[in-house]
């Protein structure tokens, strides 16, 4: 949703088609709710019926099933990764080997193909140790095991093979922050940093989740560390994967981790992070879409350039000819324009998550309203209108989030409205901490 958002406010004025989109999202865009995003015959078929001139690929699933490819076998241009290059994050294992062969820094690691000679391994390791499921897990295939017996315990209920590897890694310690960039081949545009609070509960407890909160920019995160990033990280995966014959188009996305060491990289996605868009995507100052056609080289209908891009002032590019992209991809800090306020958003999950959720409870109209009142931005997550309101679909049901000075005001404006709406939302589970991993020392 926080994608469309910022589709939506386009100078291009483009018309949106979301599949499948959601109840919340059909009052900004046309949604067909019966098309699935692994249904790759039917979202093609679309594709060509209405005509798209570009199709943005925002989920892993659809990437990783080869959307693209099949999209480029039609004639219509798409920002995402072909099924290849997606592999950076539909396989650790894929992501880890071209780290290692092209000197990437990242934790060690080892793969294991059975159970049995997971656990043998398992003296040769320090703990805590990180283990990780090889395929798309939605963010919860990491377990970070303290002990042996835990990590034995958790092994047990894991069905390993060739296609099914296990994955131990040394635990990293640090700051952690990712850093998401517009690619396309070895030419990228970084985004500002964000950082997700991936825990359930306050102060990094509990089980992972898809994400509880986020927040951006990091006052916590020097210019030498992200320059670093840039240089040691972003810039030798394109080219890796460029040399790998799996050139990377659309949304890179860097989960890293400053150590006392250097920047490590602890997961690739091939996608736009979720919950960090919703923070992030509020502070450009260029049109996004805009950014994603030059890229692409798609030519933007000059009639309707000129007469809706605005200002330099209005739209942050330099002038309407001014490419975002001079420069980019040659290692300067070339980046997106951004504004200097800070987003933060925290996320309001349902009862039970990130277990099984079996209760899905309706948050009222009133509080939608009450945050409109108060200046805050309800981006859904998962959510099914009803009569009185909105009701939780999924696990996590929606994003509040706030622009502002700096952390403090921000967190200040949500967390007083949280509480003033206690009632309404008493069945919700949200962190009280977000923002503050971010502040300097
Ligand atoms: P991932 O799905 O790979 O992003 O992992 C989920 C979360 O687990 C990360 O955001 C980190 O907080 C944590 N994590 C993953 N790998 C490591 C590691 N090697 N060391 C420390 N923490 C990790
Ligand atoms: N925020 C991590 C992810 O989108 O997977």
């Amino acid at each position: 949703m926080a994608l469309l958002l910022a589709l939506k406010k386009s100078p291009l004025r483009p018309q949106i088609l979301v599949a499948p989109g959601s109840d919340a999202m059909s009052d900004l865009a046309t949604c067909y709710p019966q098309l699935k995003v692994e249904e790759l015959t039917g979202l093609v078929q679309l594709a060509q019926e209405e005509d798209v001139d570009l199709c943005i690929v925002g989920p892993e699933v659809p990437l990783a099933l080869g959307l693209v490819d099949a999209l480029e076998a039609t004639g219509i241009p798409s920002f995402g990764p072909r099924q290849a290059a997606a592999r950076i994050e539909s396989s650790k294992a894929y992501a880890k080997n071209l780290m290692a062969q092209t000197g990437i820094p990242t934790a060690g690691y080892q793969t294991y193909t059975n159970r049995a000679s997971a656990l043998a391994a398992l003296d040769d390791w320090d703990f805590p140790l990180v283990l990780k499921e090889n395929g798309l897990k939605a963010g919860k295939g990491v377990t970070i095991c303290q002990t042996k017996a835990e990590a034995q315990d958790h092994i047990a209920d894991l069905d390993l093979s060739e296609d099914n590897p296990l994955l131990f890694e040394d635990f990293l310690q640090g700051f952690e922050f990712s850093l998401i960039c517009l690619a396309s081949g070895e030419k990228f545009l970084p985004l500002p940093v964000a950082q997700d609070y991936k825990a359930i509960f306050d102060g990094q407890q509990g089980p992972n989740t898809g994400g509880m909160g986020a927040v951006s920019p990091l006052p916590r995160l020097s210019g030498q560390v992200y320059q670093e990033a840039i240089d040691q990280v972003i810039q030798p995966t394109l080219r890796a994967l460029a040399a790998d014959h799996s050139s990377f188009t659309g949304f890179l996305y860097a989960g890293l981790m400053a150590t006392d060491a250097g920047v490590k990289v602890i997961e690739f996605n091939a996608r736009m992070g979720d919950p960090e868009a919703e923070v992030i995507l509020p502070r450009l100052q260029a049109d996004l879409l805009t950014a994603i056609c030059q890229l692409l080289g798609l030519e933007t209908d000059p009639a309707v350039s000129s007469d809706n891009l605005g200002t330099p002032a209005q739209t942050g590019l330099g002038s309407h000819s001014d490419s975002l992209l001079a420069g980019a991809g040659q290692g300067e800090a070339q980046v997106f324009p951004v504004t200097p306020h800070t987003c933060l958003g925290v996320v309001l999950s349902s009862p039970g998550y990130p277990g099984k959720v079996t209760d899905y409870p309706v948050i009222p109209q009133a509080f939608f309203e009450a945050a409109q009142a108060e200046g805050l931005e309800v981006i859904h997550m998962g959510t099914r209108k009803v009569p009185t309101g909105y009701q939780a679909a999924g696990g996590r049901v929606l994003m509040l989030t706030s622009q502002g000075q700096d952390i403090a005001h921000c967190r200040e404006q949500i967390y007083s409205f949280l509480r003033d709406q206690q009632a309404l939302i008493a069945d919700f589970h949200y962190r009280t901490d977000i923002g503050l991993a971010a502040l300097e020392n």
